[in-house]
């Protein structure tokens, strides 16, 4: 990857909303997304102070950008040491995700089948360490995990989805084997 130390959010947003423009399958979406946002991470410059407040009760969330057309919203979660989500998708749409500060683990399932209305079967595959300055992505039906912060450090991520991320479902294990019961979380932002 090119390294561009002093590669701008505004130009983020100009290649990003070219990307969006250009591909045409959410696949094309996530491979032309993630290198941009690798070189976003490599710098924490761009991120206004106030984008890097950190709240007590849980990870918090900050709003950076939002397409006009809703093709894309860029937000940034800052995590103190021993935050964690729970659990979720991302209401059917693409991501990718990369570490501005700190360390993030990454706990991955896949999808793999709706059993009723409130309860869906989802398989773990891997979990991963995401580094400062490295990148992944969601494409469902992989796009289910928990992250959490990897050490004693505060991270900062910076997360890239197909649209406004208004509500997503967060999954709560049942007694059976990879059954998981749903329940809808809608977004709060700082
Ligand atoms: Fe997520």
């Amino acid at each position: 990857m090119e390294i561009q130390k002093n590669y701008s959010f505004d130009e983020f947003i100009r290649e990003m909303t070219e990307a969006v423009e250009r591909a045409k399958t959410d696949e094309e979406k996530v491979t032309l997304a993630e290198p941009l946002l690798g070189k976003l991470v490599q710098s924490a410059s761009w991120l206004p102070p106030e984008k890097q407040t950190p709240n007590d009760k849980g990870y918090a969330r900050h709003s950076l950008y939002h397409d006009p057309h809703d093709r894309f919203e860029v937000i940034a979660l800052v995590w103190q040491p021993g935050q964690r989500t729970p659990l979720h998708d991302h209401d059917g749409t693409w991501g990718v995700e990369g570490v501005l500060c700190g360390q993030i683990k990454a706990t991955n399932y896949l999808q793999v089948g709706r059993i009723s209305v409130d309860t869906v079967k989802l398989r773990y595959t891997d979990t991963v360490i995401i580094n400062e300055q490295a990148t992944g992505q969601l494409l469902p039906p992989a796009d289910c995990h928990i992250l959490e912060v990897e050490g004693l450090q505060t991270a900062i991520t910076v997360h890239v989805y197909g649209k406004k991320l208004q509500k997503f479902l967060i999954f709560d294990k049942s007694p059976d084997e990879e059954v998981y019961v749903t329940r809808e979380h809608h977004v709060n932002y700082m």
